[in-house]
């Protein structure tokens, strides 16, 4: 049909991020995909809030069932967060054949191998651009950019809300609360910032990005993470002093058939590129065999930024739709010499 109908699950920061988007770039996505994107329900969890965001034939609900079960939406697009109920929300999507995308790095990281086993086994697409690092297109880049090299080593700065907190704190002298609290009003932090400010988004996004990278599951129990929330003013002055600028910086590597995965706070020389990216922004290195060094950056957080990931996951979940390769396509992790070497 020239229609394709979505239901959104969310309508926070990112979720009027990607309904703004929709409405004004719907002329280059017609032009693209040869049909209109319609948003036809939203799931909230307050029908009556305020928003920020035009609805016009948009129908917001609180039931799951108005969304799941409703055979004319195609694709769901979860942006509510939590693990649980985004977990049954993404499999019930699946059984209703749904392709699902997905900005949800928490559930991922714990239960991605098997929701894309899950989609496929259904014919699903699955696809989970904004996960990690915003409106950088870095699994893209990994999964199809680089697909054809042999990845060595992944690094960066993959979370926003840190990132912007330690640019506030040395560059402009605020204390760490008023800059979190200045994180949070912006829309990059997390519901809950304390996953932010430990560090364990960052290694939920390392974990994912190790999994495509290096076509293995990574636990988040064997990431080692340090946040940024005992770091103090003087350290960082103290740092600067010397030509040091601290950051969050997440790594993962493929050694001798062991993947090692941690998130720490970090001094990198102020000549290092990362040392130059600033606030919410964020940065990540991919080393290749054959294409040696790769970086990629741009805004890893905020409502606009994310919803250009999602919306160009949905431009590939439609355009599978049309070509009938759902479910086939989804990122998948390449295989590496170095595992398939240790799986024999
Ligand atoms: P918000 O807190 O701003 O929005 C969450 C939305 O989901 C709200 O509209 C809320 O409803 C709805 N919601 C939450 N839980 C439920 C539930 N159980 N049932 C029904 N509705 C629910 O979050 P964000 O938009 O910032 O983030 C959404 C997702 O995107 C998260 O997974 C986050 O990690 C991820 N993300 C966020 C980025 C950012 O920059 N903010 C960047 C990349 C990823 P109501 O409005 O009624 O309260
Ligand atoms: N809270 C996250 C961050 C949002 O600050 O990076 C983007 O994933």
């Amino acid at each position: 049909g020239n229609k394709v109908s979505i239901g959104l699950l969310g309508l926070g920061v990112v979720g009027s991020g990607v309904i703004k988007l929709i409405k004004n770039h719907q002329e280059e996505l017609v032009h693209q995909l040869g049909c209109s994107i319609e948003v036809k329900s939203v799931l909230v969890r307050n029908v009556d809030k305020v928003r920020d965001v035009d609805l016009n034939q948009t129908f917001l609900t609180t039931d799951p069932a108005d969304i799941l079960q409703d055979p004319a939406i195609d694709v769901i697009i979860e942006v509510m967060g939590g693990i649980d109920e985004a977990y049954q929300y993404t499999l019930e999507a699946f059984r209703t054949k749904k392709h699902v995308v997905s900005a949800n790095k928490d559930l991922i990281a714990l239960h991605g191998t098997e929701l894309e086993e899950t989609a496929r086994q259904h014919k699903c697409d699955f696809y989970y651009e904004a996960s990690v690092a915003g409106g950088i297109p870095i699994l893209r880049g990994i999964t199809d950019g680089l697909a054809s090299d042999r990845i060595q080593k992944v690094m960066g700065i993959v979370n926003g809300t840190t990132n912007y907190i330690l640019t506030k704190m040395t560059n402009d002298g605020m204390t760490y609360e008023e800059a979190l609290k200045e994180a949070q009003e912006l829309g990059f932090a997390e519901a809950d910032p304390t996953a932010d400010v430990e560090g364990l988004d960052a290694a939920r996004k390392m974990a994912i990005l190790g999994r495509l990278a290096f076509s293995t599951d990574v636990a988040l129990s064997e990431v080692e993470v340090n946040g940024i929330k005992d770091l103090e003013l003087a350290d960082l002055q103290y740092g600067e002093k010397f030509g040091y600028t601290m950051k969050l910086i997440g790594f993962a590597q493929c050694k001798n058939q062991q993947i090692e995965v941690s998130v720490q706070p970090t001094f990198l020389s102020n000549d290092h590129p990362l040392a130059g990216v600033k606030n919410e922004y964020n940065a990540v290195y991919v080393y290749g065999d054959a294409v040696g060094e790769t970086m990629f950056y741009g805004p890893g957080a905020g409502s606009l930024p994310t919803a250009t990931a999602i919306v160009s996951d949905l431009v590939t979940v439609i355009k599978n739709m049309r070509l009938g390769i759902s479910g086939n396509a989804s990122l998948e992790p390449r295989i590496t010499t170095t595992l398939r070497n240790s799986e024999q």
